[in-house]
């Protein structure tokens, strides 16, 4: 066998380890192939193994540099150790024993490195392949991967997109019974074309595509506290009565809606019909009432002014229709209908729901997003097989919406999100959410997160983020996501042996998430553009 000693310890220290690589004299050689593959010694994100009487500890190399004196060059790797492999090569996280200085330091081969990720390998559930050794495949544990909960993120371009449709297509075809919905915000997994055929980055036979519009959402699925949150200005000096009278009202349409359904107990949050023209009626009549001939004016005579004007401006904005005025979800027997078109339980049944938020309108879509995340819950909450029926919601761009900060338009998505993030794993509901911007997604949902594929990541205030969120001891790896390429990821967490760095495998087919092509376009023949159509589009909001 090949000598596959590169240096020695020099230098111990809680979470780091230095390597002095040996000289060129000694035999150093920067190339050193190791099975089908030639390994640059020291290579970012490489792993080294240490070996000292008894003692085997694997790490990773963070950095490398060198220093001369005395016209002689040494080199030097800075690593992480990542734990121990036991006697029967079985990684293990940790480090009960340290190494000491001199201790000598070999390459991984890529046997090694197999065997390594073998634990997982029985569920055949790989997203990629190691980047300097193409034969050693990622596999990952698909339970806690989904049920604890995942975080995909990088910069613009880096590659999410792309991971997001391998991963399902690997989850599907790995597990056929899989339940996903995934939220699509620009409309990259789902399209038409100029034919206006349905294209999409996953088989047919596995997807249905929902616009969200045609989902309809209806607002007698709201809540008490968020049909408040919607309509009434809390800051308003007569909000407390607007509140108070609400659930008065509230309470008595619910009722008087479904008598015939045969509950005894509704509440002001039961999620059961009742007319949205009637509550505004009610509100009205108490408004103007007056007594004796208009002499007396009734308690809450002119109460109402200002919650009447929002009411009605909400029901008269068409972009709101999805929620107001739905035409298919009139009545309560309907909410079965929404659960199985969200869940993909409509027949013929399929394994992920895509359901395409590019219509709606931006400043709707926080609305949209909450009222999905809570379906999502509460469709388990209530399932007394959820244990056998765990479902996935991926949140791409989930930064638009599971914000940071406080603003008001993003509570009800946060509440939603955060409880799954919170409460989800034992109702089996996972979550991944899928953002360039780190810094700006709910700290609540991130720290909840207990898997991590980080992506390219230059900007030093998401990865300094990143850095405090990453499981303990793995914080020094993040300093090397500004050197990852595309499609590369830096896999963290329970799902995996070990902190890994690798090549994401290339969904087929691609999401349509391509880059302009600006010097070919821009080369080609001029054409016309339809500019009409784009401000028409842009007034009736459609793409
Ligand atoms: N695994 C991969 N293998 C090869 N090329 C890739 C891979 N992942 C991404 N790319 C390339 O990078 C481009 C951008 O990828 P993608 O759309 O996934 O980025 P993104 O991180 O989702 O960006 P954004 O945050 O803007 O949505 C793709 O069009 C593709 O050309
Ligand atoms: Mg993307």
């Amino acid at each position: 066998m090949e000598n596959l000693l590169i240096g020695h310890l020099v230098k111990v220290e809680g979470n780091q380890f230095t390597v002095k690589l040996i000289s060129d004299e000694e035999g150093y050689n920067p190339l050193v192939s190791t099975g089908s593959s030639a390994t640059l010694v020291g290579q970012i994100g490489s792993h080294v193994s240490i070996q000292q009487s008894g003692v085997h500890v694997l790490a990773t190399v963070i950095s490398t540099w060198e220093s001369s004196d005395d016209d002689e060059i040494s080199r030097f790797l800075n690593c992480m150790p990542l734990g121990e492999i036991d006697n029967n090569e079985q990684f293990s996280r940790g480090i009960n024993q340290y190494p000491i200085t001199q201790a000598d330091v070999f390459l991984v081969t890529e046997a090694e490195l197999q065997s390594l990720f073998s634990s997982n390998a029985d569920y055949g559930f790989s997203m990629g392949h190691l980047g300097n050794h193409s034969d050693v495949q990622v596999y990952m544990d698909p339970n806690p991967l989904f049920g604890r909960h995942l975080a995909i993120l990088g910069q613009s371009g880096a590659g999410k997109s792309w991971t997001v449709a391998s991963l399902l297509q690997n989850t599907v075809q790995t597990m056929p019974n899989a339940h996903i919905v995934l939220l699509d915000l620009h409309g990259e997994y789902c399209w038409r074309d100029e034919n206006n055929k349905l294209k999409g980055a996953f088989s047919p036979s596995v997807m249905r595509y929902v616009d969200a519009r045609d989902l309809e959402i209806p607002y007698w699925l709201l809540t008490y506290a968020e049909i408040i949150d919607l309509l009434i200005d809390r800051t308003d000096p007569g909000a407390s009565i607007q509140i108070a009278f609400l659930r008065e009202v509230l309470m008595t349409l619910r009722k008087e809606a479904n008598e015939g359904l045969g509950y005894d107990r509704l509440s002001v949050d039961s999620p059961v019909y009742f007319s949205i023209d009637d509550l505004f009626l009610h509100f009205k009549n108490a408004n103007e009432q007056q007594m004796d001939f208009g002499k007396t004016k009734g308690a809450l005579f002119g109460q109402f002014d200002e919650f009447l004007v929002k009411l009605q401006s909400k029901l008269n904005d068409a972009r709101y229709d999805f929620l107001f005025r739905p035409k298919r979800r009139k009545n309560s027997d309907s909410l079965e209908g929404l659960l199985r078109d969200f869940t993909g339980l409509t027949e013929p049944k399929r394994q992920i729901t895509v359901i395409d938020l590019s219509p709606v309108p931006s400043d709707v879509r926080p609305v949209v997003a909450a009222q999905l995340g809570k379906l999502a819950f509460e469709f388990n909450y209530w399932n007394p097989r959820r244990k056998e029926f765990p479902i996935q919601l991926v949140c791409e761009e989930a930064h638009a919406y599971i914000r940071r900060d406080n603003d008001e338009k993003f509570k009800g998505t946060r509440i939603a999100m955060e409880r799954i993030a919170k409460e989800g794993r034992k109702y089996g509901v996972g979550l991944t959410v899928v953002s360039q911007r780190p810094y700006e997604l709910s700290e609540t949902v991130l720290s909840q997160c207990s898997n991590y594929i980080c992506m390219r990541l230059t900007n030093p205030d998401d990865q300094q983020y990143v850095r405090s969120l990453v499981p303990e001891g793995q914080s020094d790896l993040v300093s090397i996501l500004s050197a990852l390429g595309r499609g590369e990821a830096l896999a963290l967490g329970e799902a995996i042996p070990l902190p890994t760095r690798f090549q994401v495998e290339a969904p087929s087919p691609t999401p349509n998430s391509h880059d302009a092509d600006f010097f070919n376009e821009w080369s080609g023949e001029p054409f016309e553009v339809n500019v009409a159509d784009i401000v028409d589009r842009w007034r009736r909001q459609i793409r």
